[in-house]
């Protein structure tokens, strides 16, 4: 019997966060989506955190020239309610061991090109991508962090097959290997309701295909076309994340992260449930 092979400790993981944000225009004009409020905290943090959480000591976010403001935001964390919350870690031990660092992604060309202009920072070693639209309540970083490569997925509606990245493949008690990947299909032609949800693990070798990778879905570089053309040289693996997910991308998925942080938080969630049905009985009116 061969010994399982074990892929390295991933340490670092990144997240880009140099989108437009046209969704959110006109408020995009002056700020920036990742730092719109879900509950108390920025959007991006909750991505962040969840990376900290999953045992990442270095997080890259690829910026735009324009977007400088989301990594000063993260340069200075809020290290005192990151400790209390998560591993019960010092402020001053948890900004000792976390690094963040920046780099940037001159052109937007796509969710691809942003994790290739991140090659030099990654520096050849195993990493994550977390991107920071998807809100999850529980850390689907952690479920894959052990696998690499791998890739977190989700049971999505028919109607939203056309919104994400697609897999085919054969499950097994939850575990999914890959075999294909189509990037926001029409849903007709989706070959199955599972879909990427935002948290991968890659080898360094991604960056190969990522630098040959042509344009795909609006004329961008997509990772996903990247990762299709890694499965018929090595196989990915999937995870099926069956817990609450917010997409904070769009209007709906902030208000919705929003109140489910804020039900889920001891010191407000008596008043917010007071004030929720104050509002839905003066709309029933
Ligand atoms: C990106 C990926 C897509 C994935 C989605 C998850 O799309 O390209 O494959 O399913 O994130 O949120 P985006 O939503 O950035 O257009």
């Amino acid at each position: 019997m061969t010994d399982a092979i074990r892929p390295p400790q991933i340490r670092v993981a990144v997240i880009p966060v140099a989108g437009k944000g046209t969704r959110w225009n006109p408020i995009t004009r002056s700020v920036a989506k990742e730092l719109l409020p879900v509950w108390r905290r920025t959007s991006a943090s909750y991505a962040f955190e969840e990376a900290i959480a999953a045992g990442i000591e270095e997080v890259i976010f690829v910026v735009s020239p324009d977007k400088h403001g989301v990594f000063e935001h993260f340069l200075r964390f809020d290290a005192s309610d990151l400790g209390a919350r998560y591993q019960g870690e010092s402020p001053r031990h948890l900004h000792e061991r976390v690094k963040v660092r920046a780099c940037i992604q001159e052109e937007a060309r796509g969710l691809g090109h942003a994790i290739l202009c991140a090659e030099n920072d990654v520096a050849n070693r195993p990493f994550a991508v977390l991107l920071p639209d998807e809100v999850l309540m529980e850390n689907g970083l952690s479920r894959i962090i052990g696998i690499t490569p791998s890739v977190l997925l989700m049971e999505v509606p028919y109607a939203q097959r056309s919104h994400y990245g697609i897999v085919a493949g054969h499950e097994h008690h939850g575990r999914v290997t890959i075999t294909d990947l189509v990037e926001k299909p029409d849903p007709a032609l989706a070959p199955s309701g599972l879909a990427v949800t935002g948290r991968y693990t890659f080898n360094p070798d991604i960056f190969d295909y990522l630098r040959t990778q042509e344009p795909g879905h609006h004329g961008e570089i997509q990772l996903t076309d990247a990762m299709r053309r890694l499965t018929a040289d090595h196989p990915i693996s999937g995870v099926i994340y069956r817990g609450t997910r917010h997409d904070v991308g769009q209007p709906m998925g902030l208000l919705t992260a929003s109140l489910d942080f804020a039900l889920k938080d001891p010191e407000y969630r008596d008043q917010v449930r007071k004030e929720v049905e104050a509002l839905l009985h003066t709309d029933a009116r």
